[in-house]
């Protein structure tokens, strides 16, 4: 799916950081009017207040801390009641939700979209499609997501470090997408008022509920890699070597192993396969492949080249201009099972279980 075409818009980045000046670089490409707001140095003002005629902004991009989000969001609606927002994940912090709600309500012509890279991305939505062409007639018995990558070297110099979601608050979001777009609307809804059976620190969430098929989401940022024959057969053989059969990828790689398999009744597997020319092209990040293999059948797999976050953030853009008033893409419900996560790290209770449902999983699996 190729991005859609765009007028000239003009477009204000709110926080220039390591995310804001991506935006900035993909919507100046995109040949859009850029605008900058940062507290630090190099921005066009300093405040979203000290922007002159904000009636004339067509969206405003916010990629300040999350901490900050709300206060941000506020400001913004402030100036302009109608504004259309493209807001950085997560929206803000768990106990900002109702705040956001309440902010949402009182600009009921506004319109905010949480960014969401993965349910944009053209391999996502061609490996949901292949998944849902086998699993009807050939039910889904399970789900496994993995984000695995050694961020030790982002995490010493103060990048990922979430206080509150925890390890769920960087690839989380994510993952969750991803799942979102495999599984039925009812039966995703469903998965999101589940009680994990377990949840271990280095975050890994079994869950297995009544109406959805068994699901299992990890992410490492320590690079500890946990389902290395789910999808290792996907890479050259010399990072298969060096980073998936040990199952560790070291400190300082730029190495990231990603990857959602289904598993189905039958044994057959779907795979997507995120970046897995890592080493062999110089674009690697830019190719996902989709495997599906079959104990009966010769395996088969398709490429898909193309540069999600570009296309997820004009599709974005585009979808902005489009909504009706008082439209909001934000998500509270995930927001919501993310923070649940992140709290059942540090404390073992998942917070919406009662005393007989708790577990106290943490730690590594014995
Ligand atoms: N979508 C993704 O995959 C992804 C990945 C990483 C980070 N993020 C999110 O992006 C957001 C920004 O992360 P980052 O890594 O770019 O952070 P960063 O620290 O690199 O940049 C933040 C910028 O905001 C500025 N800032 C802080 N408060 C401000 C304010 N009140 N007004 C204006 N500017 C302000 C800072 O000076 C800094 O330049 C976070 O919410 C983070 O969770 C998303």
């Amino acid at each position: 799916m190729s991005a859609p075409a765009l007028a000239e818009k003009t477009i204000v980045i709110v926080g220039l950081g390591k995310i804001g000046s991506l935006y900035a670089a993909c919507y100046g490409q995109a040949g859009h009017r850029i605008r900058t707001v940062d507290i630090g140095d190099g921005a066009d003002w300093e405040r979203v207040a000290q922007v002159p005629d904000p009636s004339a902004v067509d969206a405003w991009v916010v990629a300040t801390p999350t901490v900050t989000h709300l206060a941000v969001v506020e400001e913004i609606l402030r100036r302009q009641p109608d504004a259309r927002v493209l807001l950085e994940k997560p929206a803000c912090y768990p106990e900002d939700l109702a705040g956001l709600g309440h902010t949402v309500r009182r600009h009921p012509r506004a319109r905010i979209i949480v960014n969401d890279v993965y349910s944009h991305s053209e391999a996502v939505q061609r490996f949901a499609a292949s998944v849902r062409d086998l699993a009807g007639f050939d039910p889904i018995r399970k789900i496994t997501v993995e984000f695995t990558k050694n961020r030790e070297f982002d995490v010493a110099n103060g990048r990922f470090v979430d206080t509150q979601y925890g390890e769920a608050g960087y690839e989380g979001f994510h993952m969750l997408s991803i799942l979102r777009a495999i599984l039925p609307s009812a039966a995703y809804r469903a998965y999101l008022r589940t009680v994990p059976s377990s949840v271990t620190a280095e975050m890994r969430v079994r869950t297995m509920a009544p109406g959805i098929p068994e699901v299992e989401l990890y992410t490492s940022s320590t690079g500890a890699i946990a389902f290395p024959e789910l999808a290792g057969f996907a890479f050259p053989e010399k990072v298969s070597e060096d980073f998936i059969a040990p199952s560790a990828i070291p400190y300082g790689s730029e190495f990231r192993y990603r990857f959602a398999d289904v598993e189905l009744f039958s044994g057959k597997h779907v795979t997507l396969v995120f970046e897995p020319f890592f080493g062999a092209d110089p674009d690697h990040k830019n190719v996902h492949a989709v495997h599906i293999r079959d104990t009966a059948a010769p395996a088969r797999h398709f490429r898909i080249a193309v540069n999600h976050f570009k296309e997820a953030l004009l599709t974005q853009l585009d979808l902005l201009q489009h909504l009706d008033e008082g439209t909001t893409v934000v998500r509270p419900a995930e927001h919501r099972f993310l923070a649940a996560l992140g709290s059942a790290m540090f404390t073992g209770i998942f917070p919406h279980t009662t005393e007989n449902e708790k577990f106290a999983r943490i730690g590594s699996e014995a």
